[in-house]
């Protein structure tokens, strides 16, 4: 298993074969989303199609989505055995909504999402998300915009200093910064290693430490090439829209800045919000998701010891009521300003 960005949804190797994908939380997100024959559920997150599969295998229909071409590729099989049950679209779940419209689809029954990099991505040295395989520094997980060398080498010191700290939550951002500025001016970066070797330099290793010290920086590229935040809040207003009443949204995350952005939208939509006594004058807002359990699950201990990756996802799922979608305010999750970044870089 290569080293990498935290949140792959776990991974085992044969003996020098292909990485296989092991689905995170698989009889949690499968009771949360209730399949049955009838429904239609969207798989926003399809990678190696292991909550696809379960969905099928429960008789219902599975819109499926991936930015990254190789997965959708990859999906051919699945496709063969179950037709028209499997819908395979290569997107971003950002517009999950409207994928599933162009689909033939007005309402859907269950959205569910997995998110970060699949163990297949993190594996091959190529794709660029690997401190630990030398590969070209990219991170793309589908293929266009700005990739991770083009960040590295462009962006202002400053806001290098705020991606790193912010997206990583790297206390030593402003040095590894720094570094980096000083290192481009010789070389542009193009290799993974060429990166993960200069934030070595800076934050050393002391021998026996489990977590490599570029793991944090990496993370952090990888959000921010991928838009990572962005995405997943677009996706909860995507899903906002096209659930039908009694249909159930289900999120599955691996680090804090992500569950926080679930966390904020499901108390945000279940009525939380208004009609306080700070704000008498608000009307108490009626909810578009009902949450049967309130906080996050998490693995059980039997997986969470068969499976590292599972020990930090969270699952949270709400079911949505009848009442009309709220606005998309992206605003609401107080997301990391990194404006000057993204226009410099994302064009
Ligand atoms: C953790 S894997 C999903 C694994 C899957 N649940 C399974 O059981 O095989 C996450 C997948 O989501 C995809 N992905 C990440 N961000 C995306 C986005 N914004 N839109 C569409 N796909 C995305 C990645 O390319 C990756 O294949």
């Amino acid at each position: 298993m290569a080293g990498g960005i935290g949140n792959a949804s776990g991974a085992s190797s044969g003996a020098g074969g292909p990485v296989l994908h092991i689905p995170v939380m698989l009889d949690e997100v499968v009771e949360a989303l209730c399949p049955a024959r009838g429904k239609t559920i969207i798989d926003g997150t399809f990678g190696a199609g292991g909550y696809s599969l379960a969905l099928l295998d429960r008789g219902a229909s599975v819109i499926a989505i991936d930015q990254d071409p190789t997965a959708i590729e990859n999906g051919v099989e699945l496709k063969q055995a179950h037709g028209d049950r499997l819908t395979l679209v290569e997107g971003r779940f950002s517009t999950l909504d409207q994928i599933a419209r162009d689909a033939g689809h007005d309402a859907v029954d269950g959205v569910v999402l997995d998110i970060g990099v699949s163990s297949m991505q993190l594996d091959q040295a190529e794709r660029g998300f690997s401190f630990q395989k030398d590969g070209p520094l990219d991170m793309r997980m589908g293929g266009s915009g700005p990739s991770a060398a083009d960040i590295v080498n462009r962006t202002e010191r400053g806001d290098l200093t705020r991606i790193i700290g912010i997206l990583g939550e790297e206390r030593q951002a402003s040095r590894i910064a720094a570094r980096i500025a000083e290192a481009r001016q010789e070389r542009p970066f193009t290799r993974t290693l060429e990166l993960a070797a200069v934030v070595e330099k800076v934050l050393g290793r002391k021998s026996g430490e489990r977590i490599h010290p570029a793991t944090r920086t990496f993370q952090a590229l990888r959000i921010f090439v991928n838009r990572e935040l962005e995405e997943l809040a677009l996706a909860l207003f995507a899903a906002e829209r096209i659930l039908k009443p009694g249909g159930r949204l289900a999120v599955v995350t691996f680090h804090s800045l992500e569950d926080r952005i679930v966390k904020q939208f499901f108390a945000n939509r279940s009525g939380a919000r208004g009609g306080s006594r700070h704000l008498p004058e608000a009307k108490p807002v009626s909810a578009r998701f009902e949450q049967p359990i309130r906080g996050a699950i998490k693995a059980s201990k039997d997986e969470a010891e068969s499976n590292p990756r599972a020990r930090s996802a969270k699952l949270r799922w709400g079911i949505r009521t009848d009442a009309p979608p709220l606005e998309a305010d992206i605003d609401l999750f107080g997301l990391p300003n990194l404006k000057s970044a993204q226009t410099d870089n994302h064009a």
